[in-house]
């Protein structure tokens, strides 16, 4: 379409507008509301009416900016070398065009690059000095970023010292993950606890690293895979493709597959290969990146507004599928969770056959006004979990019907009730045959009482037959009653009885995660049996006490108290204790009471002679509290050698800052 400037000058406002709301929400909020081919259609359009009308172009459009403001409540780092954001493209015509422009700006020269994937997470910035860890960072505006050192430093890939002969200054740069299996329990996990689900695992991992407080990033299934170097002193690194050994060397996770090409046909063919095998990284991708290998020639290709000509981004689609919603079905989850699920024609997306997906909750569906009968677009969000993206509201022919949330419980009929500023909706009635079945699936499951045997299908016999009315119920089975099952032989009995017998002897934690406590998950179920002696320590800990724990804190504390003072809950500890279940912890160190640290809040900053985490067990051991950051609010900084931005701060709010052997002496 033929543009004069006044409509094209409208159309750019227009345009920079839309995406700064969306750069807001993808960056600094990390909840994007549109996908990325999206976004990236939208920033081409910009791009080219930039190109046709170079006189409207002004530096602060996001054409020239990269990524988004960095969040405020963060310190700030500044990057020792920009970061910088890559071009990027759907269709192998435009690979050819870069290398041929590479071709054309390197007359006479062999041209060899290197295709990796595109992970696709959060860009982060990781400073070594001398080989230990000095801080982190967001890429934030490319120029600065967040400093996320605290939250970084819980990821346990993330080594805190490198291996061997590390430079003097290691600037590096990677992509923060979630496992795509991880992603997938996180959300089931804050469905069934009532709150937001993720879209997909980058959101996800974006939300865990904005935690300002890592004991929350800690809980989270994260990775990192490193790629590429920022400021570096004391080494000289001449090839990308060396990059990948030294790396390795060093300690630092990288990618487990890049392919050298010296010609087209070898990038497509290298690009077409990454596309077949990605699907079995644990990580997620998005795409290639082909990278020219040569720093020098890097260095004479320079750069464009906003990213290098010496690499491009070529993106996958992601595989999308039409399909019929034949109905909205309601799964009652463990903690009463009403959750709408879509009743799909069956259809194969990435591989697999599809005919359910979840819908998350009631808000979800209107706002992607999801009616029954409708053509909906079908993907895998994370390459795992299908999800309804998209509705053709343009094939309706006024059949569908709009989705309306039940009022009763669809299993029991008890009403159901709506948590305050929760999106969930929740059958109130602890009784409901669908919340005892997950409950008792969920205690019986392999990462909790690991009860073989106790599967979705013989659960559903034994809470039918009202054999079990709750969780203590499956200690009083007998080998009669089993045996009178379907499907139940002599064997598969004998197998269960034993099962159940070996699992009074798991350690405490994987009770306390079995009883499905709101929130309590296997990181946080960990702490409270390595903090308490036993069960019933546990049980009469204050609300204050439980939340001093790391990995425990003000939300899972009160849910914690407000479990065990139910008194149905309290008569099953009791059944359980009669069966003959340990309700002792195996911890090594009983908490000292009298130690001068009790009740005192520490911010740990620089190099200490143990880990952070350690030092943070041992405060935690004698009832102290440990927090990410420096505010009024801390009574003491512990700072060891090369402590940075956070002893100057600590030093202008006037705290207690004390050395190690301070420290010690305080224990
Ligand atoms: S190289 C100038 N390599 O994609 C080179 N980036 O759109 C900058 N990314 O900001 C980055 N995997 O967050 C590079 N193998 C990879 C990558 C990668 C993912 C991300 C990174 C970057 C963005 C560019």
């Amino acid at each position: 379409m033929a543009e004069t400037e006044a409509s094209a000058t409208k159309r750019i406002a227009a345009l920079r507008a839309e995406i700064e709301e969306h750069n807001r929400r993808y960056y600094e909020q990390a909840a994007p509301t549109i996908s990325d081919r999206e976004y990236d259609r939208l920033y081409r359009e910009l791009v080219d009416l930039e190109g046709s009308f170079p006189q409207l172009v002004t530096p602060d459009s996001p054409s020239r900016r990269v990524g988004g403001e960095p969040l405020k409540a963060f310190a700030q780092i500044a990057h020792r070398v920009p970061m910088l954001s890559l071009d990027n493209t759907y269709s192998e015509e435009e690979v050819g065009a870069f290398y041929r422009r590479i071709e054309k700006l390197l007359p006479n020269e062999k041209i060899s690059v290197v295709i990796e994937p595109k992970v696709d997470g959060v860009a982060v910035s990781l400073l070594y000095e001398e080989g230990r860890l000095r801080y982190a960072a967001t890429r934030g505006d490319g120029t600065t970023g967040d400093d996320i050192t605290q939250n970084i430093r819980t990821i346990h890939s993330v080594p805190k010292q490198l291996k061997g002969d590390a430079p003097r200054i290691f600037e590096v740069r990677g992509e923060v993950f979630m496992t795509k299996e991880g992603f997938a329990k996180l959300n089931s996990e804050r469905s069934e606890a009532g709150l937001p689900v993720f879209a997909n695992p980058r959101n996800s991992a974006a939300g865990s690293l904005k935690q300002l407080d890592p004991a929350i990033t800690a809980q989270r299934p994260l990775g990192v895979i490193f790629y590429g170097t920022g400021g570096v002193e004391g080494m000289e690194l001449t090839h990308h493709s060396k990059l990948f050994p030294l790396l390795r060397k060093l300690g630092l996770p990288c990618s487990e597959r890049w392919w050298p090409a010296e010609s087209l046909a070898e990038i497509l063919r290298a690009i077409r290969e990454l596309e077949k095998v990605r699907h079995d990284f644990v990580y997620e991708t998005d795409g290639a990146v082909v990278k020219v290998d040569a720093f020098a020639q890097r260095e004479s290709l320079g750069m464009t507004a906003k990213s290098p000509r010496w690499a491009m981004a070529f993106k996958y689609e992601a595989e999308r599928v039409e399909t019929k919603l034949l109905d909205i079905l309601i799964q009652v989850g463990r903690t009463g969770v009403l959750t709408p699920v879509a009743a799909l024609e069956p259809v194969v997306v990435s591989g697999s056959r599809v005919a359910r997906a979840t819908l998350h909750n009631e808000e979800e569906v209107a706002r992607k006004d999801i009616r029954i009968g409708d053509t909906v677009v079908i993907e895998k969000a994370g390459e795992v979990i299908p999800a309804v993206v998209s509705v053709r509201t343009d094939l309706r022919d006024g059949s569908e019907k709009k989705f309306r949330m039940p009022k009763k419980c669809p299993v029991c009929g008890s009403k159901v009730v709506k948590d305050e500023g929760q999106v969930a909706v929740r059958c109130v009635n602890a009784q409901c045959p669908a919340q005892l079945k997950r409950r008792v699936e969920h205690f019986a499951a392999r990462g909790a009482m690991d009860i073989e045997g106790l599967g979705e299908a013989m659960v559903e016999q034994l809470v039918e037959h009202k054999l079990v009315r709750e969780v203590s119920d499956i200690y009083r089975l007998t080998s009669t009653q089993l045996g009178e099952l379907e499907r139940m032989g002599e064997k598969s009995v004998a197998n269960l009885c034993a099962a159940i017998e070996r699992s009074k002897q798991q350690p405490l934690w994987r009770l306390l995660f079995g009883l499905g406590i709101l929130h309590v998950g296997v990181s946080a179920a960990r702490a409270l049996a390595d903090h308490f002696p036993n069960l019933d320590a546990l049980i009469e800990a204050s609300p204050e006490e439980l939340q001093r724990i790391p990995d425990v804190g003000e939300v899972v504390g009160a849910s914690i108290s407000q479990f065990f003072r139910e008194p149905g809950n309290r008569e099953m500890i009791e059944k359980l204790r009669a069966a003959g279940l340990r309700l002792t912890s195996d911890r090594k160190t009983a908490p000292a009471s009298d130690s001068k640290i009790k009740g005192t809040t520490w911010v740990i900053t620089g190099t200490l002679s143990k880990p952070r985490d350690e030092i943070a067990e041992e405060i935690v051991q004698h009832g102290g509290k440990v927090s990410g950051s420096v505010s009024k609010k801390a009574s003491f900084v512990l700072a060891g050698e090369e402590a940075g931005s956070k002893l100057e701060k600590a030093r202008e709010l006037g705290l207690r800052v004390v050395d190690e052997a301070a420290f010690r002496r305080m224990l």
